[in-house]
This record gives structure tokens, C-alpha cells and sequence, in this order.
């Protein structure tokens, strides 16, 4: 395999979800722009992949819930860095462009963790694209069903300081007992002050209602596995307090409408300890 070989499976969801933050990017009245989506989406051009992903979004009838899911992690990185958090953590990073396209300080150490495809195919995208990185980025191939936190700490990972964690996209290809284990981890590695930035699936997504975006899911060779409507207990449990907010919420959604279906949580946490 070549290093830019289109990842496969699980990975395939993520290649949809740059879709969507690709044709957001379009649009003039746009609420975030992603250079690195493009990246992808010219690199694609012309193969098998890339109609299928076309044909998927296509059928996708719920972009706003991406875009606006974007924007809320968006502006809570912004905020902790904002406030002098050094340190962010993507888990489950797939093609996300953020540290190339989010203002943060050289200083800024960016770790990414995603299984080996993905690593190896969105660092070899990022070297071609002439995208100026301004934190210094660090990705790392971790399962994260496994011990992910010395390769993470072998990365350079200072477990003193104050972290922003991410975890979008990721909770619900995991196990109930997988996603607590991530979450006691996660609890387990930051200081005081750290920032919990995690999205998870609304139990009605696994019902009828969610039967058509399971296909969508599945269609790509992914499967969910869990979701849970108890975030703002969940996390309490691991020393975290914590803002939830429906992805349909206009308080958080810029004016757009988003279906109510699919159905997520959008949580941001600060931790006590
Ligand atoms: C829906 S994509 C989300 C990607 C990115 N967070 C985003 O929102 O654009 C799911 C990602 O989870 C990754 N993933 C799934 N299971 C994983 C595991 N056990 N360990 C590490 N990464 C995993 C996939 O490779 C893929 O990149």
C-alpha cells in the first residue's frame, strides 16, 4: 500500500464528513472555511472513492447538522487557546483540517491520534498541500480501543498542563465499556483547567427514526455501536463539568436550521478534577 491510499472502512466516514466541510466552505455566507477539505477533495477527484462519497452526501439530506457541529468545536478550541491553553488533542482526528486552517501559537503543540491508514494518508496529504501549518502538529497512530496514552506521552504530551481534548465523530464506532474507558483516560491525563470538547449520539438514532442515517453509516462499512442522552451525569462521573447542548439547538446553530434527525449531543467540559 502506498501511503496515499484512500483509508478503508471506518475511515471511509470521515472522508464524508470533509465532504460536508468542504461544501460549507463554498458557500458565501459560510461559518467556517476549511482549505485542507479541498485538499482532499482534489486529491480524490476522478476515482471510485469520490463518486461514492458524492453519491453518499448526495443522499445525506442533513448537511447543517456537520456544519454546525464544525463550528461549536470550532469556537470552543478558539476559546481555550484563547485563554493560553498549550495543548490540544484530537481523538479520532480522520481528515479534520483544523490545525491547518485555526489561528493558535506557534507554541501550540497539536497531537492527532486515528488507526495507521488514516495517519498515513493525511500526513502525506498535509506534506503535498502547501497548507502553512502554525502550531506544531504531531499525529500519531493509535487504537483507541487499546492504550493510546504512551504513544500519546511518547509524542511529547505533558500531562501537567492544561489540555484541549476533541472528540468528534468518534464515541458512537466505540462500545459503551470502549467510550468509558476513553473517557476515564482522557480524565486520567489532564491538569486542572483542561477543556472537554466531545460529541456523542442521541439513543434515538439507534430507533427507526435513525434507521435511514444508520444505512448511510453503514454504506460506508462502519457501524455504530453505542449511544447515550445522560452526557451531563456521564461525565460528572469523571470529574468533569459540563455544557450539553442538542445539535439542533438554535442557540448554538448560527441561524441555520439542523433536521432532527440525526440526532447528537455537542458537549463542552471543563475539568475539576
Ligand atoms: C466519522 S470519522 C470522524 C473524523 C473527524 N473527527 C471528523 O469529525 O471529521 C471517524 C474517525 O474515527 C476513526 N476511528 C474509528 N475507530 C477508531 C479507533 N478504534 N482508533 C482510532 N481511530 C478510530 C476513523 O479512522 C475515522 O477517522
Amino acid at each position: 500500500m502506498t501511503t496515499l491510499d484512500i483509508p478503508i472502512g471506518v475511515g471511509q466516514t470521515a472522508l464524508f464528513v470533509a465532504w460536508q466541510r468542504h461544501a460549507e466552505s463554498q458557500r458565501p455566507d459560510a461559518l467556517f472555511h476549511d482549505p485542507f477539505a479541498e485538499v482532499l477533495i482534489n486529491h480524490l477527484a476522478g476515482t471510485a472513492t469520490h463518486a461514492h462519497v458524492s453519491e453518499v452526501a448526495r443522499r445525506a439530506n442533513f448537511p447543517q447538522y456537520f456544519v454546525v457541529r464544525t463550528r461549536y468545536f470550532d469556537d470552543g478550541i478558539r476559546e481555550a487557546l484563547q485563554r493560553g491553553v498549550k495543548q490540544v488533542v484530537t481523538l479520532a482526528a480522520g481528515v479534520d483540517g483544523r490545525p491547518a486552517r485555526l489561528p493558535c501559537p506557534p507554541d501550540t503543540r497539536w497531537f492527532e491520534l486515528d488507526l495507521p491508514d488514516m495517519v498515513s494518508f493525511k500526513r502525506e496529504l498535509m506534506q503535498r498541500s502547501s497548507l502553512p501549518l502554525h502550531c506544531d502538529w504531531r499525529p500519531i497512530v493509535a487504537d483507541l480501543t487499546t492504550d493510546w496514552a504512551t504513544p500519546l506521552r511518547k509524542a511529547g504530551f505533558d500531562a501537567t498542563q492544561p489540555t484541549v481534548w476533541l472528540i468528534e465523530g468518534l464515541l458512537m464506532y466505540l462500545t459503551e465499556a470502549e467510550g468509558n474507558a476513553v473517557v476515564e483516560r482522557i480524565s486520567a491525563l489532564s491538569a486542572a483547567g483542561s477543556v472537554l470538547l466531545l460529541e456523542h449520539l442521541h439513543t434515538l438514532m439507534m430507533s427507526e427514526e435513525g434507521r435511514s442515517a444508520r444505512e448511510r453509516v453503514e454504506s460506508q462499512g462502519a457501524r455504530w455501536l453505542s449511544a447515550r442522552d445522560d452526557i451531563q451525569d456521564w461525565l460528572s462521573r469523571y470529574g468533569w463539568s459540563a455544557i450539553v447542548h442538542a445539535g439542533a439547538d438554535p442557540s448554538i446553530t448560527h441561524g441555520r436550521t439542523v433536521d432532527r434527525i440525526p440526532a447528537g449531543w455537542f458537549a463542552s467540559a471543563v475539568f475539576a478534577g
